[in-house]
């Protein structure tokens, strides 16, 4: 069913609650320009915060953008060094700049795994942040969808051999409750830019009824009015989670 207001015949704009965003891109970005891959990252993280700021200031109230993924650690260590970086300069700005923001963010992902200067950043952020009631945003960051769920399994058997879990009482709600992003709405639109049509291990258990909008546009070019397009696009998808 397309929603029509009835003034100007035109489609309305339906807005997500929960948008998730693989970033993707930014090393044919910087190829294209015969950069290194770095460049790319460093383009795509200030358009991190153009579209970061874009999607608050119209009202979504849940965000997840895949910045780093469990299988990123593969890339040549110049490259995850660069990452690292630009994760630390965007922090440091966060805690500086960004004091007056409403913005709640979260992290999701074993950032464990992260220097530890790097998680000291993360730490004080979550804390700084905790308590705004503006947009979450959720930072995937050493995040798989397949880990994410494998913690989840081995959380609900530990309380099952405890005895505060009988086994015919997992649910998916149970499921749910035990992912990073418990307590938060599945996303409702997912937009990929780059025009790769993969999941590549995002948000596998709460996207099993997200719309997914791909894009043949690389992460670092990905603007305001693409998202807008994306929003659109997504208004007009009519979603049945299963049904008719
Ligand atoms: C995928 O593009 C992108 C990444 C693996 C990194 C995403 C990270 C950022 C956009 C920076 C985020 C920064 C902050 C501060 C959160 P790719 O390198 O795989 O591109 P390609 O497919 O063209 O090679």
């Amino acid at each position: 069913m397309r929603l029509f207001s009835k003034k100007r015949q035109q489609p309305q704009r339906v807005l997500p609650r929960h948008i998730g965003i693989i970033m993707d891109g930014n090393g044919r970005w910087a190829q294209k320009r015969g950069l290194p891959r770095s460049a790319g990252h460093t383009a795509g993280a200030a358009n991190f915060k153009t579209i970061t700021r874009y999607c608050s200031a119209i009202g979504i109230e849940y965000l997840t953008v895949y910045a780093f993924s469990t299988e990123n650690w593969k890339r040549p260590k110049d490259e995850v060094g660069a990452l690292i970086v630009l994760f630390k300069q965007y922090l440091e700005e966060a805690l500086r700049d960004f004091l007056d923001d409403d913005i709640k963010v979260r992290f999701i992902g074993d950032t464990t795994a992260f220097p530890e200067e790097l998680q000291t950043l993360i730490a004080e952020t979550v804390e700084v942040s905790k308590n705004r009631t503006g947009m979450v945003l959720n930072l995937a960051m050493n995040y798989g969808g397949r880990a994410e769920i494998v913690g989840a399994v081995r959380q609900i058997s530990q309380d099952t051999k405890d005895g505060k879990l009988a086994p015919e009482e997992i649910t998916e709600e149970t499921i749910s409750a035990a992912l990073s992003t418990a307590g938060q709405p599945d996303p409702d639109l997912i937009i990929r830019p780059s025009g790769e049509h993969r999941i590549s291990n995002f948000l596998l258990w709460q996207s099993a009824y997200s719309e997914y909008v791909i894009m043949d546009i690389l992460w670092p070019d990905f603007k305001p009015r693409d998202l807008e397009a994306a929003i659109d696009e997504y208004s007009h998808r009519k979603r049945r989670f299963g049904g008719v």
